[in-house]
């Protein structure tokens, strides 16, 4: 496994890699999973897949500054080189890319990519300047590792939406494939910011998973339950626990993140074919986990 600091011996050792494969009239595929490290099952799942369908995989690995906010986590964001690199090796990553810093931003940055229409709602209202971040280093690491496919987890449904959007409207050559979400046993969706959540903390952030499942049942069950019903028990659900703090509740359109009318049935979303996201984001002490399930109404069997 290659491990590249620059952009230059990035560039260098795919172009080796590119040419070793059609040497050898194997796939030159590029697969790319771009991550801010702390690597964990969910990670693994992404490499995994990148390691299937791409005769190349390729890791990038960091800890992208200008996607945080002023109060945010990037000083004390979890950090583990030697164990990000075992992992990347037992899932085969034949390169890793983990520049420092000044090697991604040299100088005064003059460019921002900013995705408008999708980065309204949800973390973006929350996090302003959060999903300019993303999409100007995805651009970055695109345009350095030029992969034909990139992986990315649907825990952050928002992120994968707002990269679909960039590449479809800037005609990027790349694939943006979502995986699905990696949970714990007891269904805590896996995350690097888990590992700040006290013991307390841990137990009661199940509750994102729970509401989640109950109103996804719901959805099945109710024809008639509306949006604005679904959004409330969720709400009402998670305020029960005494250490969360409830950002957002939205069930929204999914990928477009529009709305749902009050109006709107589950019924009347199932024959119009629409998919939906039911997102929440919550703070338990310092510590905000995001969560959401995606529903293709068309496929959920309703019982009227
Ligand atoms: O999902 C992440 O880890 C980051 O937002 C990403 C896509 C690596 C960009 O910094």
């Amino acid at each position: 496994m290659k491990i590249a600091k620059t952009i230059t011996e990035a560039r260098t050792w795919i172009a080796q890699l590119k040419e070793e494969r059609r040497n050898l009239g194997a796939d030159p595929k590029i697969g790319f999973v771009p991550t801010m490290g702390y690597l964990h099952e969910g990670h693994a799942s992404l490499l995994r897949r990148s390691r299937q369908e791409s005769g190349i995989s390729v890791l990038s690995i960091f800890v992208n500054p200008i996607q945080f906010g002023a109060n945010e986590d990037l000083d004390r964001y979890p950090r583990s080189e030697e164990a990000d690199l075992q992992l990347a090796e037992r899932e085969g990553v034949d390169l890793v890319f983990m520049p420092s810093v000044d090697e991604m931003y040299p100088e005064e940055r003059k460019t921002t990519v900013t995705v408008t229409g999708v980065t309204e709602r949800l973390c973006g209202a929350s996090r302003p300047g959060h999903f300019d971040g993303v999409a100007t280093v995805v651009s970055k690491l695109f345009n350095i590792v030029k992969p034909d496919q990139a992986f990315f987890g649907a825990k952050d449904a928002q992120q994968v939406a707002v990269l679909q959007k960039m590449v479809n409207d800037l005609n990027m050559d790349v694939k943006i494939v979502p995986c699905p979400i990696v949970r714990e046993e007891d269904g805590l969706a896996l995350s690097s910011r888990n590992v700040y959540l006290s013991e307390d903390e841990r137990r009661e952030a199940l509750v994102l998973s729970r509401s989640l499942q109950t109103a996804e049942a719901k959805i099945q069950q109710e024809a008639d339950a509306t949006p604005a019903e679904i959004v409330s028990e969720v709400t009402a659900t998670i305020e029960a626990s005494p250490l969360a703090v409830i950002d957002y509740v939205e069930l929204l359109t999914f990928p477009n993140l529009k709305p749902l009318d009050d109006d709107q049935t589950m019924k009347s979303l199932r024959l119009s074919e629409q998919s939906i996201i039911l997102a929440v984001a919550v703070k338990f002490g310092s510590t905000r986990l995001i969560d959401n399930h995606i529903m293709k109404l068309k496929e959920v069997p309703l019982h009227v």
